[in-house]
């Protein structure tokens, strides 16, 4: 322990390799443009190639011509298929990785399936970074003193009664009467609780092996985030512009995470503005942790290649 904080105190991100999905807009490119400014190589899991070259773009041009890697690995966050091809890409042509951000996300309004049989919001916000993480524990592990960092939300409170194991594809939530009362909103808000129950899980199993786990609320941020909703969806977004912040503050805690040496030690915790917060009760509960991880495994575990 003490070996590992005096380590700990020396850790910058200059140098370390950094893989972020969700790096073409948002909150993710405004983190990827910071890291690369920090001269940490930049890996963009993405999966429209003509929005991820502008983003590599974006990010060379952050770099202001320090040697860095800048590459993409094409994957569709919603397939699990895809999830296992870029992994497969990704083991062979990056030598490590010091810092996964899980920060790719989404809500749709109106319910749809993925070809593996998953609701679309859990399968993007939550099964994706499951299986990503899980595929690449070992190369994350090798690296000796890893972070996974995903991006959670206080929209985890709206999902008042946890996550409903008991209608895993959100049927009800989508139906008459709830989908008239944001029931598409509280299965974004399940899938925010499942970032921050994966987040503690995940760091109880990776006790003693150096890999640490965070996550965090980035607050509310002016993205294209709920930009594919329809009309009704882009006014609200609109006015919720107003009181959001700039990208790149929402990017900040992200940042802080993954190059901060104070955090290095401490595991499963959930951090909003650069400093540690207690989520809601349902966040905290040990048990629905060891459940979330259990039907994850279960709804990943029969995707093929
Ligand atoms: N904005 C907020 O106020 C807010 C608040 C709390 C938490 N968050 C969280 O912040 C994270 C980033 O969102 P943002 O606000 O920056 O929104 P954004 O600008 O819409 O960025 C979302 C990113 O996720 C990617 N993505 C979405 N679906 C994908 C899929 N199926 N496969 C691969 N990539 C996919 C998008 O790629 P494309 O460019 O290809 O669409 C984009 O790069 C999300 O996890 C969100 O839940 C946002």
């Amino acid at each position: 322990m003490k070996e590992r904080m005096v380590k700990e105190q020396t850790w910058t991100v200059q140098g370390k390799w950094v893989l972020i999905t969700g790096a073409t807009s948002g909150i993710g490119l405004a983190a990827a443009k910071a890291l690369a400014a920090r001269e940490a190589h930049i890996g963009i899991v993405a999966r429209n190639p003509v929005k991820a070259q502008d983003a590599i773009a974006q990010i060379r041009e952050a770099a202001a011509g320090q040697q860095i890697a800048v590459d993409l690995f094409l994957a569709d966050m919603s397939s699990q298929s895809s999830i296992r091809h870029a992994a497969a890409d990704i083991w062979a042509r990056w030598p490590r990785i010091d810092v996964l951000v899980n920060n790719a996300g989404a809500m749709y309004v109106q319910r749809k399936l993925t070809d593996d049989g998953q609701e679309m919001t859990w399968a993007v916000n939550h099964l994706g970074p499951y299986l990503l993480t899980t595929l690449l524990l070992d190369r994350l592990k090798e690296s000796g003193q890893a972070r996974i960092i995903t991006t959670a939300s206080h929209g985890h409170k709206m999902a008042r009664k946890g996550i409903r194991f008991e209608d895993p594809t959100a049927q009800r939530l989508y139906s008459f009467p709830q989908a008239l009362l944001g029931g598409a909103n509280f299965r974004y808000g399940e899938t925010k609780l499942a970032n921050i129950l994966f987040t503690a899980e995940l760091a109880k199993r990776l006790e003693g092996t150096g890999v640490s786990a965070y996550s965090f609320d980035p607050g509310l941020v002016a993205t294209n985030f709920n930009q594919d909703n329809g009309l009704l969806a882009r006014m609200t977004m609109a006015v919720m512009r107003r009181f959001s912040r700039t990208p790149e503050k929402g990017a900040e805690t992200l940042v802080w995470l993954a190059e901060s040496a104070d955090v290095g030690g401490i595991s499963g915790a959930y951090y909003a503005d650069m400093q540690e917060r207690t989520p809601a009760p349902q966040a905290r509960d040990a048990n629905a942790a060891r459940q979330l991880w259990e039907v994850s495994e279960a709804q990943t575990r029969n995707s093929a290649m």
